[in-house]
């Protein structure tokens, strides 16, 4: 059967590392049951086009900070304020629910074939969340082109300290003009920019190209209701999306917040631009090869469900089948060449 989340009601305490800095994770309860998804019509829902965050304009940059700064200001127990879409992540990263029906165990959204489908859930709402309280239904949250030279360094608008974008709980070595490293371990490498850009296009082949040829490979391992959690990620989520968290959260910080850690992540605006590039390497993944790359067609992953606030804001239970399609979520991603796809080892 498939994962379900419960009825939020159930959410318990988070298994928090030590020296956390929140003490629940738990949504704003709420007093409906939940409605299920139905797609955003054309009508209402203008196609969002996700830009690059290193090439956005500075009225982009402005319409953006507004954003996050009046998602940051909704009254705390407004399930739509910006700490709760942090928690929202808490709570399905650290053991505040078990799936329906299997109490005790725990419902993580990591490390298994639901990977990418919580995740573009998740930005999903945020993203609509966000437009909505600056009043336009065509904002769209940018990506970080960390697949690219030129989106390979922090995205400026990020590490400006007057910025909603800016978080104190980052790791100062690499602010820009560092450039990122994609299997980022921990440990300095000792590149020139043309070695580490160079290294990271054949980390990007690696993990798109040599070890996801089908996609059960891409999306990781099965996961079904009353599984154990962890049953094994998928490449991508491996590297370089667990490396880009740790590359950017503090070390000085006992659980390398806010990014390197699943309860704080969500708390670095920076987040959501790395997810909407893991994202957008899921469209990428299906469009390098559509007739061998394609979604699973395994019931317990298409019918395994969420529940997330909207922008309304009320209760949604989505589901992995509502997410396959982007355009019919009303989003695409700007197209950006993939430099990467000619660094075969
Ligand atoms: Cu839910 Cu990048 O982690």
């Amino acid at each position: 059967d498939p994962v379900a989340t419960p009825d939020i009601s159930t959410c318990g305490p988070a298994d928090l590392p030590p020296g956390a800095n929140v003490l629940t994770c738990c949504p704003p309860p709420s007093n409906a049951l939940p409605v299920d998804f139905a797609p955003p019509g054309a009508a209402s829902s203008p196609l969002r086009t996700r830009p690059a965050a290193h090439s956005v304009s500075a009225d982009y940059v402005a319409k953006f900070n507004a954003g996050i700064a009046a998602m940051k200001a909704l009254p705390a127990d407004d399930p739509r304020i910006f700490a709760a879409q942090a928690s929202v992540h808490c709570a399905y990263c650290d053991g505040s629910y078990s799936p329906e029906g299997f109490p005790g165990v725990e419902l993580q959204v990591h490390n298994s074939w639901l990977f990418f489908p919580f995740h573009r859930c998740y930005l999903y709402f945020f993203e609509r969340i966000l437009g909505s309280l600056i009043g336009d239904p065509s904002f769209a949250i940018p990506f970080w082109n960390w697949d690219a030279p030129d989106g390979m360094r922090m995205p400026a608008m990020y590490a400006d300290r007057s910025s909603q974008l800016f978080d104190t709980r980052r790791d100062g070595r690499h602010a820009p003009p560092k450039l990122i490293d994609l299997d980022y371990s921990g440990r300095e490498p000792r590149f020139t920019d043309n070695q580490q850009i160079d290294h990271n296009l054949r980390v990007m082949y690696r993990l798109m190209v040599s070890l996801s040829p089908t996609p059960s490979l891409f999306f990781g391992s099965a996961y079904r209701a009353g599984d154990e959690p962890n049953q094994g990620p998928g490449p991508v989520e491996n590297i370089p999306h667990g490396p880009v968290h740790i590359w950017c959260g503090d070390p000085n910080q006992p659980g390398r917040e806010d990014m390197g850690n699943f309860y704080s992540s969500g708390n670095d605006p920076l987040f959501y631009a790395h997810h909407a590039n893991i994202d957008r390497m899921w469209s990428v993944w299906k469009g390098l090869d559509a007739r061998r790359h394609t979604d699973l067609t395994d019931l317990d992953w298409l019918g395994a469900s969420f529940l997330f606030y909207d922008e309304t804001p009320k209760l949604v239970r989505i589901r992995v089948r509502d997410v396959l399609d982007t355009g019919a979520l009303r989003y695409r991603y700007q197209d950006m060449p993939l430099p990467w796809r000619a660094a075969r080892p």
